[in-house]
Order: C-alpha cells, then structure tokens, then sequence
C-alpha cells in the first residue's frame, strides 16, 4: 500500500475516536496491570506497552499521536504505579521517526522525574521484525515477554502477521490492539501480486474465498473469518471487533482488540462507551452501516434484558457466564440492572440464594442464576 502523506498529516474525526478509546483504555488498564503484576510478584519489572506503527508523534494542527498519548496516560495518572510501565516505539519511515524524536524530547523533564514511565529510545524499523527481535530474546532464554499490551495501528492491511499476533498472545497477560484497513483489502484483493500480504495476515489461504464474492458478502466474510482466525491460529481467547464507519456510512477499518482476560476486555468495552458521542464517526460490532451508530442506539438495559432472555431462556448458568457473553457477544458491558429486571419480573431465577442475599443483586460472578423457559399460554 503505498503511503504518500507527508511526514506529519491532518488528523480526521475518525482517528481522534480511535484515540480517545485508546486514551481511555489505556488509562484504566495500566495502574490495574502494574497493580496485578505487583500482587502476584511477576518476575517482570515493567509493563509493556508497545506501538508498534507509532508515527510522527503528533499530526498536521499539533495534535498528539498514540506514543504521546500512551505517555500521558502513565505520566498524568495521579499515583504512582507499583511497576512502571516500559514504552516501546517502533516506526519504519525516518522522517516520522525523527519527527517522533523532536516531540518527545520536549517531554525529556518529565520523564526523568516520573516513576510511572520508561521509555526505550525508539526504534527506527520495521514492526514485524523489532517486535519479532524482542520476542525471540525472550523465547530463547525461556523468560516471560510481558505483561504487554501492543498498538498495531498500520495503515493499509499487510504489515502485521498472524503469526506476530499469536508470538505476542502466547504469553500471558499480553493484548494485541490492531488495525485493518478495510477499503484497501477490498480495494486490491484481486490483485493477484499482494496475495502473499493477504495469507500473511490471516496466517493462512482461506481468504481466497473473498475473491469471487460480491462486495457486501467478502466484507462479511473477511472480517468474520479474520475474527475465527485470531481466536484459532493466534490462540486468542476473547476477540472484540468493530467497524469504524465514515459519517456517510462507508466503512473504513476494523479495530482487532485480543485479550485472554476478561477484565481486559470489560475495560477495553467501557472504553468504547465513552468515547465521543456527538456523531462525528460511528462505529459499530456489526458490520452494517445501517446499525452503525451503536451510541445512538438504544443498546440499553432492556434491549439486553431481551436478548438475555433470547440466549439463556430454559437453561441454567452463571453470573460469570452472562458476563462473558455480555461482554464477547454485545456491544453492552454493563448487565447486572438487566439480570435485576428479569428477578423483579419473574424471569429469572436465582435457585441457591446466598445466606443474607440482597435480592435482585448480581455481584458474584459464581451465582447460579436460572432462566426459565416462557410459557406459550
Ligand atoms: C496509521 S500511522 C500511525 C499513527 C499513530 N499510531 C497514531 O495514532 O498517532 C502508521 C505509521 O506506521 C508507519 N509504518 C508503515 N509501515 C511500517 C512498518 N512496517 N513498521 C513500522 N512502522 C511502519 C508509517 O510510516 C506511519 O507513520
């Protein structure tokens, strides 16, 4: 894919979205991560956070990119973190590369007198290869890489493989946010020269398919099957996925978080809720413009009291497992008010109450809960 921008760009509505679910995100996730790490005394100093397409570190009008962005959220946290959090960044082209160099520097003050923040001196090069460096040094000597979470924002759709996805997400605590241009996918998937790109990126042949589909159906296909993809050949356990849309409702790109934790996947969704909700972008878990608008959707308590209703009805489970479906399955991550209505109203059954329950609340996760099946008469 051939990137003609200059060495800095103007920022669109779109990115600032991805950055603010980012900024979110991250914010959460680096004290509970440093916290975590501290509690079960991981042999690892640091976590990791690596971007691995890091870019100019700011656009066109002074904005800041995702490696100032990362940096606030460790620097601006208001404690600090028992383990510090290690920045990695990584970018190909050297005009961005020294553009990033001349924006962190201006940092230089605060990052001597921050012990929430290390940062290596970034890395001029291509992703692939740094992060594959980094892990083979970790894989030879037998020593844990992480915790770590990597920010893979290329442009365009070839420059990160299925099998540096799954590299990362073997060890534990370890999360792939990534990005995949979906315009270019479609744009060039006839070609038949950038198929070696395309088997890179799902790990496999299978996209081949997506060929000879029309265009509705390949864009179904090649996110579901980029979704199946990670879950199996990366081995990831929860997979969230959604579309960003343009206001006009073509689809630009998908974002890829992977995570083998639930509550990195309950913070990852939260993150997403509070982004900016003025209508400027829209985004999406279907992939269907014409649901793109999940905040102006009513995606709320009741649509998910329904549709608990709709998966679990006559079947026994947990709390625990609600939330993963919640989580994996919706674009909700709050539920416990929607399992309140289905007791108040009879539809939920709670078998083996707790000693001293307080009725209609839902805060352990190993609460049996038991929906019963709806009488037709
Ligand atoms: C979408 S931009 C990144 C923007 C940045 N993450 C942000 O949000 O501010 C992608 C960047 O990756 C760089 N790049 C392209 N191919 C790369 C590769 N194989 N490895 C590392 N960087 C690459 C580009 O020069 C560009 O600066």
């Amino acid at each position: 894919v051939s990137d003609t921008l200059p060495t800095v760009w103007p920022i669109e509505d779109h990115t600032l979205a991805k950055h603010a679910i980012l900024k979110r995100y991250l914010q959460a996730w680096f004290p509970i991560l440093s916290h975590q790490s501290a509690i079960v005394r991981s042999p690892s100093q640091q976590i990791l956070y690596i971007d691995g397409f890091a870019g100019p570190g700011e656009y066109e009008k002074g904005e800041i990119g995702s490696p100032i962005l990362a940096l606030q959220a460790a620097l601006e946290h208001s404690r600090n973190f028992p383990r510090p959090v290690r920045l990695i960044f990584v970018e190909a082209r050297e005009d961005r590369y020294n553009h990033l160099l001349s924006v962190l520097s201006r940092y230089e003050r605060d990052l001597r007198e921050s012990r929430n923040v290390i940062i290596d001196p970034p890395r001029l090069g291509e992703c692939d290869a740094v992060l594959s460096e980094l892990l083979s040094t970790n894989e030879k000597r037998g020593i844990k890489f992480g915790p770590a979470i990597a920010f893979l924002d290329q442009f365009g759709y070839s420059a990160v493989s299925m099998d540096l996805v799954r590299r990362i997400m073997r060890f534990p605590q370890c999360e792939v946010f990534s990005y995949l241009d979906y315009k270019d996918m479609n744009r060039w998937i006839t070609d038949d020269s950038k198929a070696p790109a395309y088997s890179r990126t799902y790990g496999g042949e299978e996209w081949r398919k997506a060929v000879e589909m029309p265009e509705r159906r390949r864009r179904a296909f090649l996110f579901d099957l980029y979704k199946e993809m990670l879950l199996k050949r990366a081995d990831v356990r929860y997979v969230y996925a959604f579309s960003m849309f343009d206001y006009k409702g073509i689809l630009l790109y998908w974002l890829f978080f992977c995570t083998n934790s639930i509550r990195g996947l309950e913070e990852m969704k939260k993150a997403m809720w509070t982004v900016d909700k003025t209508g400027s972008f829209r985004f999406s878990d279907k992939d269907n413009p014409d649901q793109a608008n999940l905040l102006n959707m009513d995606y709320g308590q009741d649509w998910l009291a329904d549709r608990l209703i709709r998966e679990f009805e006559g079947r026994e489970t947990t709390v625990g497992s609600v939330k993963a479906y919640v989580l994996e399955q919706t674009p909700c991550y709050l539920f416990r008010e929607a399992l309140g209505r289905l007791y108040r109203d009879g539809q939920l059954q709670v078998p083996q109450p707790p000693p001293k329950w307080k009725k209609g609340s839902f805060a352990s996760d190993e609460m049996i809960l038991s929906f019963p099946q709806k009488r037709l008469f």
